[in-house]
């Protein structure tokens, strides 16, 4: 059943995001439309469409990722991971060292997978982090500044530590 709650983020083209459903249902809409057009090698069930479907997604966004919903801190919303992804990947700067696709590289780290160089992982923790950035880096060479040099309210850092957060707990 927690299956059920999974979602996928689609790409943040769009500044205000509509209610949850709605990019999945459009995304699943779009493939069948594609689907239909090609005529193609459907496996025809619609077991496979929705698996297709997931395809499709990947391909069209930069960085496929997947929010479990079970697994949202307390106080944080998809809303808050999707903007949070959004200031990732734009205004805050963190995908010049950590890579859009947060898998790191020999400026920063993976934000991935379930190993902290730096804190425990907890949302707070991330907070803090980003706040304060890293002088001393562990394993990198370059320091991460805080708030990685951008000035990022309060409320920005919570939504990209909600966006970290996440990120090392999705089956991406
Ligand atoms: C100049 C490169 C750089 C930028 C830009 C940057 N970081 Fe980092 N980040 C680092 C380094 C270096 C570390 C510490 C790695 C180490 O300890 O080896 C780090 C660590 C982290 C960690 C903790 C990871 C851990 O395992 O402890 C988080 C979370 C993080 N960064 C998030 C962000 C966010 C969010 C942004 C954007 C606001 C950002 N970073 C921007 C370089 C960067």
């Amino acid at each position: 059943m927690e299956s059920i709650t999974r979602m996928k983020i689609m790409a943040t083209t769009s500044d205000r995001s509509p209610p949850h459903a709605a990019p999945v249902a459009i995304a699943a809409l779009a493939l069948l439309m594609v689907l239909t057009a090609c005529g193609g090698d459907s496996a025809g069930s619609s077991g496979a469409a929705s698996e297709a479907s997931t395809e499709e997604v990947a391909e069209a966004a930069p960085v496929e990722f997947t929010v479990d919903l079970a697994q949202l801190p307390e106080g944080v919303t998809v809303e808050m991971v999707m903007e949070g992804r959004e200031l990732f990947n734009g205004g805050g700067i963190c995908y010049t060292c950590h890579t859009v696709a947060a898998t790191g590289g020999p400026l920063a780290p993976d934000l991935t997978d379930d190993v902290w160089l730096n804190v425990d992982g907890e949302y707070e923790s991330i907070i803090e982090l980003i706040k304060t950035g890293v002088a001393q880096p562990v394993e990198h060479a370059g320091a991460m500044l805080p708030r990685a040099g951008m000035p990022l309210t309060d409320e920005q850092v919570e939504k990209l530590a909600a966006y970290s957060y996440m990120l090392s707990r999705t089956s991406g």
